[in-house]
């Protein structure tokens, strides 16, 4: 019998912090802080199940819109978790990436992430990308912007311009389509997460709140996805 296909990436839309946090009386930074010990428990089950690349939604751009207080307090987050896991990163053979407009970070949280990503870039098993003040029709815009310059510098004729082109100037240039895309949190929308990526993903929804998000409700989303016919457009 031939094993089922387990997706080479998995992209996930964290939502539902906020809620968790303001049904239990609690501020949305502790939300936030809760959401750190799904990303553990998922990224294990994903290294368990052979997934070779996970993407996550940390910090959109439109998240820059929220009280200061909550984004500082999501950047420090973001530091504690990279210094505390980076060890386990490593010995685990799991490389961390980012995209994003990664310009705009607080200084501190952008050397973090610098110093994170070096000392795992040897990690083999599995890629961690953290999306951080990533948003799709951003990552666009600047994809065309790129292009645009190549041809007005003549290194390259406008009809020259291909779906790979283009995607050699996003973000995510070097990673795979993700195969499954997994939204916490009840909401059945992208929120401009990889819009160009998830042409042909399979898409997974749950009323779950990301903080209560487990590896059973992983295996469940993968148990999904084993379901599915992907076509890809073509005829069965
Ligand atoms: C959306 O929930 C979640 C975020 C904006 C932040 C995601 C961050 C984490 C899960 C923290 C841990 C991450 C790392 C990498 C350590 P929301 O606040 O929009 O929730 P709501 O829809 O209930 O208001």
């Amino acid at each position: 019998m031939t094993e089922p296909p387990v997706p080479r990436h998995i992209a996930i839309i964290m939502d539902g912090n906020g809620r968790w946090a303001t049904r239990r009386g609690l501020s949305r930074s502790e939300g936030h802080q809760a959401g750190a010990e799904p990303v553990r428990a998922v990224l294990r089950a994903a290294r368990q199940a052979g997934v070779r690349y996970l993407t996550l939604y940390a910090f959109s751009t439109e998240n820059w819109g929220r009280p200061e207080e909550e984004i500082q307090g999501l950047f420090v987050l973001l530091m504690k978790y990279l210094q505390s896991e980076v060890a386990e990163l490593m010995a685990t053979g799991v490389r961390l990436e980012a995209i994003g407009d990664l310009e705009t970070l607080p200084a501190l949280a952008r050397e973090a992430l610098t110093v994170a990503m070096d000392c795992t870039s040897g990690g083999r098993e599995l890629t961690l990308t953290l999306a951080l003040s990533y948003g799709s029709r951003a990552e666009l815009a600047r994809a065309a912007s790129l292009l645009a310059l190549e041809v007005a510098a003549g290194a390259r004729e406008a009809d020259s311009i291909t779906p790979q082109t283009l995607a050699a100037k996003l973000w995510t240039s070097g990673l795979p389509d993700p195969d499954l895309l997994i939204r916490t949190g009840g909401d059945m929308r992208l929120s401009n997460f990889l819009l160009w990526q998830c042409a042909y993903t399979e898409f997974y929804f749950t009323p779950t709140l990301w903080p209560d998000f487990g590896e059973a409700d992983f295996q469940a989303a993968l148990d999904s996805y084993q379901t599915r016919e992907r076509r890809f457009g073509l005829s069965v």
